[in-house]
């Protein structure tokens, strides 16, 4: 298939495009830019890539693909508060003018990576995709939106497919440091002691990012009335565990003690998810990670890259401080649209 992926140069996008690449695919790439230069190794070459915004995607870039994947975002609720119109205008707007255009172009197939907090504030059942929606920020919020206007260009010829992704972990070309198992992981390897914000009972959904890249390709390799239109949480139900358990398994791996940050508290952010839909309709998706094998792998890719606290928690790693040093410097507006061309402001790549 030809794929262009949307957010190609993000956390997911440099382990999703190396994934469908080797399976086969040819990939083109479309990307604002937001991180480049905060890479965590090398990020992946070796394919078309774009430098372009979502919000100005024409019908004439997307003539000849088989498929859109959209990952481009304003991708976590931090983020999302900081300007809400622009998280709406990027994440909603953004993402269905880019599917109103593949359609125009004949692209029968597109890829939304939606996210379980349109959830929100769930009961204490497990959530399934017939669930109501709830979402309790700008960000949740703008993935319902999203959903809601994909669904409305959904017919015979164009096959919308939301992905519902639990929470991400993982080593990737472009780390996030800003996610909740690779934020424990890498404060106990550059500071000796795993710190929790909260008082470590809230559950959490989590999926490792290659098996995001795994739910992608098999969506994409699905028969189109499988997934045409369809929701899909994707995870596992091994890994929707509770934050301390996480804390336990990161103290165990590097030898260091769990400790609160003063005040930490309940965390309102407790929901559980139903992973079976997936399991059910999509048999190919065969989840390879678990937490304590993405906690080594991240440890052992720390180690190699020699990381340190300063730069574990600035802007090379944590989306909200770089896109802040983008505005500061004006290279992004307030609508969070490029002004100029981002320099690689952090240099070259870890
Ligand atoms: N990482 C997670 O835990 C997680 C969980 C659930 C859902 N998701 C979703 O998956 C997607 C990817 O997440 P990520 O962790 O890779 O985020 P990320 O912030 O690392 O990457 C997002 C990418 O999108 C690009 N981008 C943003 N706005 C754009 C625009 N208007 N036009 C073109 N490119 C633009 C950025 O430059 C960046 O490269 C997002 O939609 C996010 O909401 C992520």
């Amino acid at each position: 298939m030809q794929i262009l992926v949307a957010g190609d140069r993000g956390y997911l996008g440099a382990v999703v495009v190396p994934y469908l690449r080797r399976a086969g695919h040819h990939v083109v790439g479309l990307d604002a830019g937001w991180y480049d230069g905060c890479g965590f190794g090398r990020p992946a070459g070796g394919y078309e890539q774009r430098t372009g915004d979502i919000r100005d995607a024409e019908v004439d870039d997307l003539r000849d693909f088989d498929a859109v994947v959209n990952l481009a975002a304003v991708s976590n609720d931090p983020l999302g508060h900081l300007n809400p119109e622009a998280t709406y205008s990027v994440n909603a707007h953004g993402a269905v003018h880019l599917g109103r255009v593949a359609k125009s172009a004949g692209v029968p197939r597109y890829l939304f990576s939606s996210s379980c907090s349109l959830y929100g504030a769930a009961g204490d059942e497990p959530v399934t995709e017939d669930a109501e929606f709830n979402p309790v920020t700008p960000y949740g919020q703008s993935k319902v939106m999203a959903e809601a206007g994909l669904a409305d260009l959904a017919d015979g010829d164009f096959s919308p497919t939301y992905l519902r992704n639990a929470t991400a972990y993982g080593s990737s070309p472009l780390l996030r440091a800003d996610i909740v198992v690779n934020n424990l992981t890498g404060v106990a390897f550059t500071r000796g002691e795993v710190r929790l914000q909260s008082d470590g009972t809230p559950w959490r959904p989590l999926v490792h990012a290659e098996d995001i890249a795994r739910a992608f390709l098999a969506v994409l390799e699905a028969p189109r009335d499988v997934v045409h239109n369809r929701a899909f949480n994707v995870g596992r139900d091994e890994d929707v565990v509770q934050i301390r358990d996480i804390a336990a398994q990161v103290s165990a791996v590097l030898d260091v003690p769990v400790t609160f940050v003063a005040g930490a508290g309940p965390d309102k952010r407790d929901y559980r998810v139903d992973f079976s839909r997936i399991c059910r309709l999509l048999p190919d998706f065969k989840p390879e990670w678990t937490v304590a094998s993405g906690i080594d792998e991240l440890v052992r890719d720390m180690h190699d890259h020699g990381l340190t606290a300063d730069d574990f928690e600035g802007p090379r790693f944590v989306r909200l401080l770089r896109i802040r040093e983008l505005l500061a410097e004006g290279w992004l507006d307030q609508e969070l649209r490029t002004t100029a061309v981002t320099p690689a402001l952090l240099g070259d790549p870890a």
